[in-house]
């Protein structure tokens, strides 16, 4: 019987399609492997992380949870290239960002990683449009503008993009980083106490917004939380000690075993 050539070329295009779709959504888009890191100086000198060894597949959500002064933020600036590591290797989308200078490890961030912090961090006499747009601008992204207010728009600040920080509430503020965060299309969403400076109704409302937007998007989410019930939302939670990871595991195991590493097989959380 002759070959429909249209026909098995599809074939062969479509099980390749399935193939990378496969790898992609398998693949680690994070890797920290056995890092170690000192800040400070002399008296002060602390031996912040102690060994963090992680991986997480690309579309994951990992919530940090642990004791203040655990590490968790440093953690955070370790996975952003703006601290350096002095041992162990830093893998993000497949790039050593341990190995990168300043200047590279930036223009890496600003493709790749978007960041959300606590308290916000939006430049007071700029309005919600600039804080998205001029970030844009100084990365030479062209219509810098146009982006930035689709973005706001994507978070519900359609009405809001000409209010400066002052004139708007914590949880408006909040959409407005994770806005700016978001423009670049990044990879990879870090999240330092997203909800930290919000009470419960609009953290929660906060919460909604950044797991829609990964649903949306297929971004890989790191959020250090205090809050038990966002970590519990996370595909996996790790919790840090002193420097270490204590424990690390799976809240939504079935749908998950592709993607899990070591830690998935240390003992269960204890009943907090
Ligand atoms: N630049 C620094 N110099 C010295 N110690 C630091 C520095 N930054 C953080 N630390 C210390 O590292 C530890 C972890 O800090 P951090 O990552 O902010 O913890 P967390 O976010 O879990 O509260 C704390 O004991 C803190 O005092
Ligand atoms: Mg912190």
């Amino acid at each position: 019987m002759q070959k429909d050539p249209q026909a098995s070329q599809s074939t062969d295009q479509i099980a390749q399609q399935l193939q990378e779709t496969v790898e992609t959504v398998a693949a680690p888009v994070i890797i920290l492997d056995d890092i170690e890191l000192t800040l400070g100086e002399g008296a002060s000198r602390v031996h912040v992380l102690k060994g963090m060894t992680l991986t997480l597949e690309q579309g994951k959500s990992v919530g940090i949870v642990g004791p203040s002064g655990s590490g968790k933020s440093t953690l955070l600036m370790v996975l952003a290239g703006l601290e350096q590591v002095d041992s162990g290797e830093v893998t993000i989308a497949g790039t050593r960002i341990d190995l990168l200078d300043e200047d590279k490890a930036a223009s890496f961030r600003g493709e790749n990683i978007g960041i959300v912090f606590q308290s916000f961090h939006l430049i007071p006499n700029m309005t919600a449009l600039e804080n998205v747009a001029v970030p844009l601008e100084l990365a030479g992204k062209k219509d810098a503008f146009t982006v930035a207010e689709r973005s706001l728009k994507a978070v519900g600040l359609a009405e809001r993009l000409h209010h400066y920080p002052s004139q708007l509430s914590g949880g408006e503020q909040q959409r407005v980083a994770i806005a700016r965060a978001l423009a670049p299309s990044p990879k990879i969403l870090i999240a330092d106490e997203p909800t930290g400076n919000l009470d419960a109704a609009t953290g929660k409302q906060i919460a909604d917004l950044l797991f829609s937007k990964q649903q949306e998007t297929g971004l890989t989410m790191v959020l250090v939380t205090h809050d038990p019930q966002l970590a519990a939302r996370c595909d996996r939670e790790v919790s840090v000690r002193s420097g270490k990871i204590i424990s690390a595991f799976s809240n939504h195991a079935d749908q998950d075993s592709a993607g899990q590493s070591a830690y998935d097989n240390m003992p269960e959380k204890a009943v907090s």
